[in-house]
């Protein structure tokens, strides 16, 4: 989605995908409902939402839950178009370290709209994770 603002309407299927996949959260732990959904190039769009263990370490966030979803759909790197990652925080939910890293291994730079019910912020993978490790680091020895 180039050339966006975060209240282009062009977001809007994208978020509602994010918002029914919101509701499926499960989150009996921390009750803190994520919500994802990504844009690939071929105009699918694969949703994800947290997924949280008992094992509290065996959790998953809803953006790896949405990356893993697309790949199983065979999305590869530079496949996704964007990013939409909602929550009811009052502050926006920005993606967990380890979720940057994963978006990283599929997009050199993806745009990411942050929303709750009312706000949305967009970011970029790039500015969200500068210098990041990637495959191209094993390259050179
Ligand atoms: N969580 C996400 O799904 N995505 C984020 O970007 C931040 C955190 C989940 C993990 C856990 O189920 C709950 O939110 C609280 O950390």
């Amino acid at each position: 989605m180039p050339n966006t603002t975060p209240f282009d309407p062009q977001w809007d299927p994208l978020l509602q995908a994010a918002w029914q996949a919101w509701e499926r959260a499960y989150a009996p732990y921390s009750h803190f409902q994520v919500g994802a959904a990504i844009l690939c190039r071929d105009g699918s769009v694969h949703v994800g939402c947290n997924v949280e263990n008992a094992s509290y370490g065996g959790t998953i966030c809803a953006e790896r839950t949405a990356i893993c979803a697309a790949a199983a759909q065979g999305m590869r790197p530079n496949d996704m178009v964007a990013l939409v990652v909602v929550t009811e925080a009052k502050t926006l939910t920005p993606p967990c370290g380890l979720c940057r890293q994963v978006i990283a291994e599929f997009a050199e730079d993806l745009p990411i709209l942050l929303a709750n019910r009312t706000e949305r912020a967009l970011h970029s993978i790039s500015t969200l994770l500068p210098h990041a490790f990637t495959g191209r680091n094993l390259l050179t020895p």
